[in-house]
């Protein structure tokens, strides 16, 4: 692709960390976005469509003339769009529904785990409420309670407390027909972005998320309050057990048939004395993993997105940086339950391009000349820098300049890598 046109699908801090990255590519001419947020109107061209509107999206990428469309959520996905665009011709970075599924359905990817003997919790699936409170008996706390389709992020319970395991799953049972019961992992977390086409696959550093609210790892799920990387835990020991045992299978299993997997593969690690196994799949880059990767990728960003869309990442030359990313998520008052939003954001000016701060929006839009806050997870400060505390100090020094009424972000962010002591099973008090 020499200077060409994108079409970014999204509209978070994932997708302006990517418009980010693009608007560095001498490869990317144009960017568009659908719906994108206030960050992205500036560096590219927003489109009022709804990221899961596949034929508006269909419709849009034809019109500009899309060289490369990439899919940041998973419901567009997991609805085909990646296959409509593939079969009007137009390259793009993201599986069809087929692959999508890994993340469509729980199950379909414990499934695909069992098959492959892959590392992961056991699982019930419960379908019958008769026979929920055996299956928790057997099981014994923690519970992991798990929905089995899309819930961004927030179809997961995990508790000790048995009223509340057997209210989600109840209130699972009733919604879907179905629930996944898990046992309970234990160690610490990584995310591996894994971007894969049938020619190869290329690990981008590992990084961590915050999923819970609260400082200490408190508070309920949420779609991710932080994350940094490269994450230590990962050591090239566990990267190397997580491909020999995770994805060299997986990379084998996504390039079977007429349509391969293309796109990235989010692998949610559990790391216990070394050994990896997979607490999740996803078929899409991550948020806000992606606002600590995408600026540790020092190859032209469009042009590896391309060959990934074009089943060439074997020919390409993927180059990273020594650098340590970190980013803080501010949220809005009331996140995750019940967000406010529409509320003025001051203290913006100056910080978008700075170098060792970049401020990543999300949930933004332009009202009346105005950023105002249009989502729970409004916006992210990320550092960058030649360690995990300078890089902590980019973000926290750019998050607090940052005034939101009622807004509120975790101060613990990479504590477990500055601090390792951090351990311990987590649960909901
Ligand atoms: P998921 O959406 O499947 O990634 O789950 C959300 C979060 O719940 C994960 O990031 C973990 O913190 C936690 N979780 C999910 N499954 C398990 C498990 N089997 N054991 C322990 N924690 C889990
Ligand atoms: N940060 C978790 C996710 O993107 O699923």
């Amino acid at each position: 692709m020499r200077e060409g046109t994108v079409l970014i699908v999204g509209g978070g801090g994932r997708e302006h960390a990517l418009a980010i990255g693009l608007s560095d590519s001498e490869s990317v001419s144009q960017i568009h976005v659908a719906p994108g947020n206030a960050g992205t109107s500036v560096i590219g061209t927003n489109h009022p469509i709804s990221a899961s509107d596949v034929p508006g999206i269909t419709r849009l990428a034809v019109e500009i003339e899309a060289d490369l469309v990439i899919i940041g959520p998973e419901a567009p996905l997991v609805a085909g769009l990646a296959d409509d665009l593939r079969t009007l011709g137009i390259s793009c970075f993201g599986p069809g529904a087929n692959g999508a599924l890994i993340e469509g359905s729980k199950q379909h990817a414990k499934e695909i785990m069992r098959e492959l003997g892959i590392p992961t919790a056991d699982s019930v699936m419960l379908r019958d409420i008769d026979r929920m409170t055996g299956v928790l008996d057997s099981m014994g706390p923690p519970w992991v309670i798990k929905r089995d389709g899309l819930a961004a992020g927030k179809g997961v319970t995990v508790t000790s407390d048995i009223e509340k395991a057997q209210h989600a799953a109840t209130s699972a049972i009733n919604k879907d027909g179905s629930v996944l019961i898990e046992s309970f992992l234990e160690g610490e977390e990584a995310s591996l972005l894994v971007l894969i086409d049938e020619s190869d696959f290329a690990i981008l550093p590992a990084s961590q998320d915050h999923k819970r609210l609260s400082d200490g790892d408190s508070g309920p799920n949420t779609g991710g309050m932080g994350a940094y990387a490269p994450a230590p835990v990962a050591e090239i020991s566990v990267i190397e057990r997580a491909i020999s045992t995770i994805i060299a299978p997986m990379h084998e299993y996504l390039s079977r048939g007429e349509s391969p997997y293309r796109g990235c593969l989010y692998v949610g690690l559990m790391i216990r004395d070394g050994h990896p196994s997979v607490v999740e799949f996803n078929a899409r880059l991550g948020d806000p993993e992606t606002q600590v990767t995408v600026p540790l990728i020092e190859s032209d960003l469009g042009l590896l997105l391309f060959s990934v869309a074009q089943g060439k990442l074997g020919e390409f030359n993927l180059e990273i940086s020594d650098n340590h990313a970190a980013t803080v998520v501010l949220a809005s008052e009331g996140y995750p339950q019940n967000p406010v939003k529409g509320r003025e954001i001051s203290g913006l000016a100056g910080s978008r391009f700075d170098k060792r701060a970049i401020i990543h929006h999300a949930g933004t839009k332009i009202s009346s000349g105005k950023v105002v806050s249009s989502g729970g997870r409004v916006l992210s400060a990320t550092g960058i820098g030649e360690s995990l505390s300078e890089a902590l100090e980019g973000a926290y020094g750019a998050i607090s300049k940052i005034d939101l009424k009622g807004g509120h972000f975790r101060r613990d962010i990479g504590s477990r890598a500055l601090d390792r002591p951090l351990s311990g099973p987590k649960t909901e008090e």
